[in-house]
């Protein structure tokens, strides 16, 4: 199989599954306990129908939205993801060039394996900072304080996350960082000599925004530990109330599910919310992002920007995302499979394929616009 024969989520998957190593795969295919919610997430879709209107001579189609301030060229953009250079040695770096061709705005992580000025240097598009909160205050106003310096456009603070998810394939592969090559990680990545060959010939892994702080040197961390021993589940909204004032630019909470929280999201002066589950590797039996969509635009979305993510696999997701009201759709194993499957070639093959998808369908629905997609496109089932 070739990249050349990936034409949807499912074969870059595939590809992928047959390049990394399983204890790699599992991780970023996985998700919490019996994986529920992450079945659900893509599940949710499929409950409502789109409603086409033809006729409308669409020429022209504009995929472009606001987003938080950022003028984005396609209503998709890569949420930030953990570890990416593990999964192919181009790593963020890939993400960061193929955003910047698509027009479109990607993340760096807090567990990111490039450093935001180099992602900054790589890629003109607006850049997310995916935070997440320490126990250690001082590493907090650290982080935040480089990442201003760096141009990080949108801070973007996980709250789903402040303990480690139940991730069952995890604990049976033994995944964990950096990668060691003890007796059963030979057997592993032997298999897999490619891979092996590509992660040991290009430079050290690392954790650029952490390494001051995180001692990578002394042993191996599982992202449950890191989650569990270094993150603050004592975080408050008082907390977050000071970073917000203290960031002074657009702030976003991702993982945010009620209708209760959005207006609190609001009230500390966020500009942004994502709903999320994490790709349902936190809380599983959590509900959709986009099963909560209509409920928490109608609630706040004249006060703020309602992102959502998980589960996008198709341009017909994100056009119902949109006609509920979301101002933007996240994308995470939609570009990290082909990330792993052929790097840089793959995130750019992917997100092609999502914006001719996108294109396509909006013709198809009658709408030469973003603001033409409305709640009249959509029905769902009984
Ligand atoms: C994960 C974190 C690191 O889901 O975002 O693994």
């Amino acid at each position: 199989m070739r990249l050349s024969n990936c034409h949807n989520f499912h074969d870059f998957r595939r590809l992928a599954k047959r390049r990394l190593p399983g204890p790699i795969f599992n991780y970023i295919d996985g998700a919490a306990e019996d994986e529920v919610t992450y079945r659900r997430n893509t599940a949710a879709f499929e409950n409502c129908d789109l409603l086409p209107n033809v006729l409308r001579g669409v020429d022209a189609v504009d995929l472009s939205v606001t987003v938080m301030g950022q003028k984005l060229a396609m209503p998709v953009y890569c949420s930030p993801t953990a570890l990416q250079r593990l999964f192919h040695h181009e790593g963020e770096r890939a993400v960061a060039a193929a955003a910047g061709r698509f027009g479109t705005m990607f993340g760096v992580s807090s567990l990111g394996t490039i450093s935001l000025e180099e992602a900054r240097r790589i890629s003109q598009s607006p850049q997310v900072y995916q935070f997440y909160f320490h126990r250690d205050r001082g590493l907090n106003r650290e982080m935040m304080a480089r990442a201003k310096q760096a141009g990080v456009e949108v801070m973007m603070l996980t709250v789903d996350s402040i303990t480690g998810g139940n991730r069952e394939r995890d604990k049976r592969t033994g995944f964990a960082i950096p990668f060691r090559l003890n007796l059963a990680g030979i057997a592993q990545f032997a298999v897999k000599p490619g891979w092996a060959l590509n992660y040991f010939m290009h430079e050290k892994f690392r954790l650029p925004q952490l390494d001051s702080h995180v001692d990578m040197g002394s042993g191996t961390m599982s992202i449950s530990r890191y989650f569990t021993e270094m993150l603050d589940p004592a975080m408050n909204w008082d907390d977050v109330a000071e970073m917000v004032r203290h960031w002074g630019g657009h702030f976003c909470l991702k993982g945010i599910m009620t209708v209760e929280d959005a207006r609190r999201a609001a009230d500390i002066g966020c500009t942004g919310i994502v709903l999320s589950n994490h790709g349902g590797r936190q809380l599983d039996g959590s509900r959709s992002g986009f099963d909560q969509l209509a409920e928490i635009v109608d609630a706040v979305g004249d006060r703020i920007d309602v992102m959502m993510d998980g589960g996008v696999q198709r341009g017909t997701h994100v056009l119902k995302a949109l006609s509920l009201g979301a101002k933007a759709v996240g994308l995470g194993r939609y570009y990290l499979f082909p990330l792993a499957a052929a790097g840089q070639a793959g995130v750019e093959r992917a997100l092609e394929q999502m914006r001719t998808e996108i294109e396509r369908d909006m013709r198809l629905m009658g709408c030469a616009s973003v603001a033409q997609l409305t709640r009249e496109n959509l029905r769902f089932r009984a």
